[in-house]
């Protein structure tokens, strides 16, 4: 430890990826080595971290000899792949992805919810959902005032969400269609600029779509509560970072005050109220973006349900919906030394 730790992040040259960099730099993480891991595509490039060049490698087994801590954000079959080869070097993986995250060995944790899932002898923590994360931190601290029955939510999703290439499509998308030339989605299935879409994942028997299959299943994961009647409906708009959702909670009896849900969120770790009426200035993306706290606003009864509380959410999903919340899942095992 004195020395620092090595850490490798396998997707470093990906949105999220580039996003444990800054963390690293901005929270003084404690590495002695760090490993920028990827595909042949970028290997070779080199990325800048603390001053000083780091050349990209091809993940390979080999690269996970004396690694302490793997980063992993490089989608779901690399996780598999990779993930078997991490924990027998003996590192620990905390992984972005959704491979882990319903295998009921393997804690589904956001810190300031449900730390205690963690386990000493764990060698995977996984990172929820973008959306399941950013849903929860707003959620779980109500449920101090009153027992929550049911959460009706839609989502308002960045390109970000889809990754590095999506947002340079939105980009491109959007430069083509202002400059009046036809536009060629190269990673959305339908147009992006000016428009907003169901969540591009593939849809099941039931109508729903793999994004709210996650946020429903994580969500119940994480708060313990596996009956919670969720329904979620999630939408792709042409935001570039930073999600949105609105959410409506049920309790089992007349929704507690907006001013003890205020006074609850004001000691909720992670959460900032943003809920000026008078301005009609409530969270946004611009607002949340770069930002480590999820903002809420709107605050108010559900006019048609005495039982009901509604709530406006934003949350920079490349930090408290991925990044971040795997570094602060690291330091909590730092701290407490379960398996580093
Ligand atoms: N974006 C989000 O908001 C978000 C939130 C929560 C979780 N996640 C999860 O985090 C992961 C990464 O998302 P992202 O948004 O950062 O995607 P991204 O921008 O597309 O980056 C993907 C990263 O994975 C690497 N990669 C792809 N195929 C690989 C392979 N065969 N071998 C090794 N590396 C490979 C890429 O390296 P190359 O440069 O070599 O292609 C790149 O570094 C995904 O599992 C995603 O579900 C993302």
């Amino acid at each position: 430890m004195s020395n620092g730790l090595t850490v490798a992040v396998l997707g470093a040259t990906g949105a999220v990826g580039r996003e444990f960099l800054d963390l690293f730099e901005k929270r003084n993480f404690p590495i002695g080595e760090l490993r920028l891991l990827a595909s042949t595509r970028s290997a070779g490039e080199k990325i800048l971290f603390r001053g000083q060049e780091h050349v990209v490698r091809e993940v390979s087994a080999e690269q996970f000899e004396g690694v302490d801590i793997a980063f992993f954000s490089a989608g779901a079959s690399r996780s598999r792949e990779w993930a078997p080869f991490a924990t027998a070097a003996g590192a620990l993986v905390v992984d972005n992805s959704s491979a882990f995250r319903m295998d009921t060995c393997v804690p589904l944790v956001v810190p300031e919810i449900n730390w205690e899932a963690v386990s000493p002898n764990d060698k995977i923590i996984a990172n929820p959902n973008c959306s399941a994360i950013i849903l929860m931190m707003a959620v779980a601290p109500l449920r101090r005032l009153a027992k929550i029955e049911r959460l009706i939510v839609s989502t308002y999703q960045s390109a970000s969400g889809g990754g590095a290439g999506m947002m340079q499509d939105l980009l491109d998308q959007t430069s083509e269609v202002l400059a009046g030339r036809p536009s060629t989605p190269k990673t959305t299935p339908h147009p992006y600029a000016f428009n907003l879409f169901s969540h591009n994942t593939a849809i099941n028997s039931e109508g729903a779509n793999e994004e709210e299959t996650k946020v429903v299943e994580e969500s119940r994961k994480i708060l313990g509560m596996p009956d919670l009647r969720i329904n979620v409906t999630c939408v792709r708009v042409p935001v570039l970072r930073a999600h949105c959702e609105s959410v409506t909670v049920e309790f089992d009896g007349p929704a507690p005050s907006e001013e003890a849900v205020r006074e609850v969120f004001s000691h909720a770790p992670g959460v900032r109220v943003v809920d000026d009426r008078a301005n009609n200035r409530f969270p946004m993306p611009s607002e949340s973006s770069g930002q480590d706290d999820v903002l809420v606003g709107r605050i108010r009864q559900d006019p048609s349900n005495p039982n009901g509380l509604c709530l406006f959410v934003s949350g920079d999903q490349l930090l408290k919906g991925a990044a971040l919340n795997a570094v602060q899942i690291a330091e909590h095992c730092i701290k407490v030394r379960v398996s580093v």
